[in-house]
């Protein structure tokens, strides 16, 4: 009997599969890490084929731990990290050149001439996004440009584009045996091309660029049929029946589905996710208009994101690169053995600084240090910086009064570093509001599996799904306002300097 849900979630440091039962619980999961390949400073790519095999070790440690087959397994949910782009041979199945992962700067001058020449501003009208390194419009045309073949091989219709969820799922139904080539509208909405309102691929702003239609997926519903695993899979004829971007997954894992409900997933960047309602909203104040969900037969539901570039990834760089800790689940005791930072501030900007700024320039700074500052200090500064650049997005809405009354009331918050007691507290104190971190903070892969599991009725609608969210902790601001604007002026002239360093 099929009485389990599998997810894979293929994030920008790990790959991992998760098996959920009915009441959301995990059953068993598998996970393993892939290379960081740093070829140039600003560069940032992964091996696709890489990715691939590793998704397929994944699916076949989460099933073995649990003692499971392919029979148990109602559906598959796919979620990904978003935005990195893949272009391959669809005759071959061989990527062409590297995966360009979302940080990746390396396209900084198609955004400088673009945004001289006007692209920008249609795309800005038409996909809701800023033309900016982050999105996969300048990574594909930058592979376009570059692979060698790649562009006759795309105008001869041999060459797909997708992002991870398109590579995963066109592998996993066959690959160059028939694969499906399709994608889901919310990580459609993160490339640049597509147009918001209609949630169609944009011919004008293909044809600006010079790239042919033919590379584009299907733009498909986030829950609803994708395609069957290949025979060669070992969870073969399994429908695959849900992607989302693995923001909007944790948004939809998050059961946060209504206008004014917000979320904030700690993970390698930090992605602030607030739902907007049927309509999209343009943001004035430096946030997306992004996707956040649709279901089959139903319009999508969009949302305003604030994507915030580097947050758990700065652990790990003070674990790889300066070594103060030896592993990243240290950080928490080191920050906890000062009292406060000492007056240091830490903006990292590794790949300039995304929402609400977005300044590509920016470099990273560590500020205010003098003889007193102790690696403890750095430690607590480079937490603390999670929160102020989580309060800078959350501070959008307020200015842009989406919420009822103007202002957000409470975050729910998930992944790796919501664990951290210390930084939910300063959290929800440099916020001003209630901070709530539910059983589960694991809440991307829990979305792309509940979005797969209404796909096929493993759950009836979305208020089973929110019977199955539950509050572990709630964060109460007790920090005092003199204190809280102390911290935020100091943060704000910390961020201004590495804004205008080189100019
Ligand atoms: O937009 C990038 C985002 O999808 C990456 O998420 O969790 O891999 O840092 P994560």
């Amino acid at each position: 009997m099929s009485s389990f849900m599998l997810a894979i979630d293929q994030g920008t440091t790990s790959t991992r599969a998760v098996i959920y039962d009915v009441a959301g619980k995990t059953i068993s999961s598998g996970q393993t890490e892939h290379r960081q390949i740093f070829a140039q400073p600003g560069w940032v790519e992964h091996d696709a084929s890489e990715i691939w095999s590793n998704t397929r070790e994944v699916v076949g440690m989460a099933l073995a731990k649990a003692n499971l087959t392919r029979h148990n397994i109602a559906a598959v949910g796919i979620t990904n990290q978003r935005e990195t782009t893949v272009l391959w041979d669809k005759r071959t199945g061989q990527a062409l050149g590297p995966a360009i992962v979302w940080q990746d700067t390396r396209t900084q001058d198609f955004v400088e001439k673009h945004t001289a020449d006007g692209f920008a501003i249609a795309m800005k009208d038409i996909s809701g996004l800023r033309l900016n390194t982050y999105f996969s419009v300048s990574k594909l045309a930058w592979l376009l440009d570059n692979v060698p073949k790649a562009r006759a091989l795309a105008e001869a219709g041999h060459a797909a584009f997708g992002t991870i969820d398109s590579w995963i799922l066109w592998n996993m139904t066959g690959g160059a045996d028939g694969g499906v080539h399709a994608t889901d509208v919310t990580n459609a909405s993160r490339t640049g091309l597509m147009d918001i309102y209609s949630c169609t691929w944009s011919a004008e702003l293909c044809n600006e660029l010079d790239i042919p239609l033919s590379v584009l997926p299907e733009i498909k519903p986030s829950s609803g049929h994708f395609g069957v695993c290949h025979a060669d899979q070992l969870l073969r004829d399994t429908p695959i029946t849900g992607i989302l971007g693995d923001q909007q997954a944790a948004t939809f894992g998050q059961a946060v589905f209504e206008p004014g409900a917000a979320k904030n997933t700690y993970g390698t960047g930090c992605f602030f996710n607030f739902v907007t309602g049927e309509t999209p909203v343009v943001s004035t104040e430096g946030l997306l208009t992004t996707v956040a969900y649709q279901l089959e037969g139903q319009r999508p539901v969009y949302g305003l994101e604030g994507s915030v570039a580097v947050a758990g990834s700065l652990v790990q760089w003070l674990r790889d690169n300066l070594g103060i800790i030896s592993s990243s689940s240290e950080v928490e005791a080191l920050a906890e053995s000062v009292p406060d930072n000492g007056g240091v501030f830490f903006v990292p900007a590794f790949s300039g600084l995304y929402a609400p700024y977005w300044r590509p320039e920016a470099r990273g700074a560590i500020q205010g240090l003098t003889r007193f500052a102790t690696k403890a200090h750095l430690a607590r500064a480079a937490i603390e910086s999670t929160a102020f650049q989580v309060h800078d997005v959350v501070a959008c809405v307020s200015a842009e009064k989406l919420s009822d009354g103007g202002a957000l009331k409470e975050l729910r918050v998930d992944g790796g570093m919501a664990v951290n007691n210390a930084l939910m507290q300063f959290q929800a104190d440099i916020l001003g509001i209630d901070v709530i971190r539910p059983q589960n903070v694991e809440t991307t892969s829990l979305g792309a599996a509940f979005a797969a599991g209404l796909a096929v009725g493993f759950w009836e609608d979305l208020d089973a799904l929110r019977s199955l969210w539950s509050e572990e902790r709630r964060f109460t601001p007790s920090m005092d306002e003199d204190t809280r604007k102390s911290y935020l002026g100091q943060w704000n002239r910390a961020v201004g300097n590495t804004v205008g360093w080189l100019d």
